[in-house]
């Protein structure tokens, strides 16, 4: 069996099918476009694609309502295309992971509607039933705002049923063994087409205690987990499931499990949200508190770093006052934010499309301890339209081109409008013009990716912040393997001169070898660099400056 931890040390690039790339000229993103942009991506040097839900749906939360779990959503193509898309990935390197969505289907979904028929139906059981309204009900709404409530009533049942999300997203009875066998019947069947693993949406949601006497804290059935990783394992010794969980550090071990039996990866939402908060704070202590927070994990654990993706950038875990900071700095009119938590734009406007500060955010992505997760578009520094409801605004078709709609698509009519006006348009950002520009975002990102894919302590090692006088920075020191890294980086608008002891105490930490420009560092007498750093700068150091595959060969 193979068991190839590829995920510690990998590029993962998430894209929507249905607005990366039309090849039918519908209007419509679909898998025949996105294997022609395969080398564009494989180019960028990303090592594995998330897709976001691609099966069939009546797509009123962007495929996040499933009502097919076995089908490609016609829109976007066959199985077949799907099949000749993973070959085409594996072709070139790259692996796929998809969604999974089964907290709950879409109420079109043939259980639900049969459930909903017949008390007797064998689905009746599948869902989450209530003949009376439970108090709870207008309690632990996940789109406050927009979603009144968590039970709603159905005439045709006779019953209310619980919905975490959306009315139209019934969820899933999942503690029912028949959905648990289901749940992984579903995933035996993407393994079988070629993918490497999951994005497992809503997880908590999923292990979680449902019906009408269950109260504001729900019990977890973490151990549900280790059943679905070690079907995985069985099935495909290195697939991998990247767990959605939105949750404090305190209970991180029980996704990882304390010797690593249950989810290999997890989306970091603590350092997500402080490391957003040091944006735009340039205070960088609460970002070092989370690493430190979430420094644990299972050996063959491994943390998702992100910065934005296709939801609201949630805050809902910062202080009151540090949320505000952040409101302030990136999302001040209340048209940019959403449901009481969150920011809704994408990284370059709420950045202020500065290359330098991108860059900044970018680069801090990339040496965080974990395996980074980038967005489509991010790479050339995309827009939004605040003019699209709730979280549409940063899911607009990908630019390629300064062709009509951004050369997304030969149709007038596309999924949802390209960006076309301002300084975000597709006249302005796209990837056609940016290939051509050597200090373009675009060509920046490709070269820091093959970087980071050079620096495996990164993803690989322990790591340790090292205490500065000034809070504007942040240094990381990386260790694996007896090799070294230092990352440092200004996150202030103004430069920076810092002093640092590199701590390690012997000959090694008197040379830092610059691994992105040619100015290196010699430690002064008392062994401490000082280092000068302009505003929003950045440093990537290997520390005694041998090079990794070198010192590697010695042990
Ligand atoms: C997750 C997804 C989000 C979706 C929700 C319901 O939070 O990231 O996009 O709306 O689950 O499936």
């Amino acid at each position: 069996m193979i068991n190839d931890l590829w995920y510690k040390n990998a590029v993962i690039y998430c894209l929507s099918v249905e607005t990366f790339m039309d090849a039918n000229g519908d209007g419509v993103g679909d898998f025949q476009g996105l294997m022609r942009r395969l080398d564009y991506l494989a180019g960028l040097g990303v090592t594995a694609l998330w897709l976001m839900p691609f099966q069939r749906s009546p797509g009123r939360d962007d495929g996040y309502d499933v009502s097919d779990y076995y089908a490609v959503d016609p829109r976007y193509g066959t199985l077949g295309d799907f099949v000749e898309f993973t070959h085409a990935a594996k072709q070139r390197g790259l692996r796929v992971l998809i969604d999974l969505v089964v907290n709950h289907t879409s109420d079109q979904h043939p259980w639900f509607q049969s459930a909903r028929q017949d008390p007797a139906s064998p689905y009746r059981d599948w869902y989450v039933w209530s003949d009376k309204k439970p108090k709870n009900a207008d309690k632990g709404m996940v789109f406050p705002g927009v979603q009144e409530t968590t039970w709603t009533w159905d005439d045709k049942a006779g019953a209310f049923y619980f919905h975490r999300f959306y009315d139209f997203q019934p969820d899933l009875n999942t503690a029912n063994p028949l959905v648990q066998a289901e749940i992984l019947k579903i995933m035996g069947f993407w393994i079988q087409l070629g993918v490497s693993g999951f994005r497992m949406d809503a997880a908590p949601f999923v292990i979680s205690a449902k019906g009408p006497d269950v109260g504001d804290e729900p019990a977890l059935d973490y151990d549900m987990l280790r059943t679905f990783r070690e079907f995985l394992q069985w099935r495909q010794g290195d697939a991998i499931v990247l767990c959605e969980a939105n949750v404090l550090p305190d209970t991180d071990m029980d996704y990882f499990g304390d010797d690593g039996e249950r989810m290999q990866m997890m989306f970091n939402f603590q350092v997500n949200q402080n490391l957003f908060y040091a944006l735009a704070s340039a205070d960088t202590r609460p970002l070092a508190k989370a690493l430190k927070a979430t420094a644990k994990k299972s050996s063959t654990g491994q943390w998702g770093m992100f910065l934005r993706n296709h939801d609201e950038l949630d805050l809902g875990r910062l202080a009151d006052d540090q949320r505000q900071t952040v409101f302030q700095a990136f999302g001040p009119d209340p048209g940019m934010q959403l449901y009481d938590r969150g920011i809704r734009r994408r990284l370059a406007p709420m950045l202020e499309g500065g290359q330098r500060r991108l860059e900044l955010a970018y680069s801090l992505l990339f040496t965080m301890p974990g395996t980074p997760v980038i967005r489509y578009g991010d790479e050339i520094g995309m827009g939004d339209d605040l003019s699209l409801p709730e979280r549409n605004c940063a899911r607009t078709p990908m630019q390629w081109s300064g062709e009509p709609q951004g050369g997304f698509t030969k149709s007038d009519k596309p999924v949802l409008p390209v960006i076309a006006d301002g300084p975000y348009g597709f006249g302005h950002v796209n990837a056609a013009e940016q290939r051509r520009q050597p200090g373009s975002l675009l060509n920046w990102t490709e070269r820091i990716i093959r970087m980071r894919k050079e620096v495996p302590e990164i993803g690989w090692g322990t790591f340790e912040v090292l205490r500065l006088r000034d809070p504007a920075v942040l240094a990381v020191r990386y260790a694996w393997r007896r090799n070294h890294v230092l990352c440092v980086h200004n996150l202030s608008h103004a430069p920076r001169e810092v002093s640092i002891d590199v701590g390690l105490g012997d000959e090694d930490g008197r040379l830092l070898v610059n691994l992105l420009g040619d100015e290196h560092s010699r430690a002064d007498e008392r062994g401490r660099h000082t280092l000068l750093l302009e505003a929003y700068g950045y440093r990537w150091y290997r520390i005694g400056g041998l090079d990794y595959l070198l010192r590697r060969s010695e042990i």
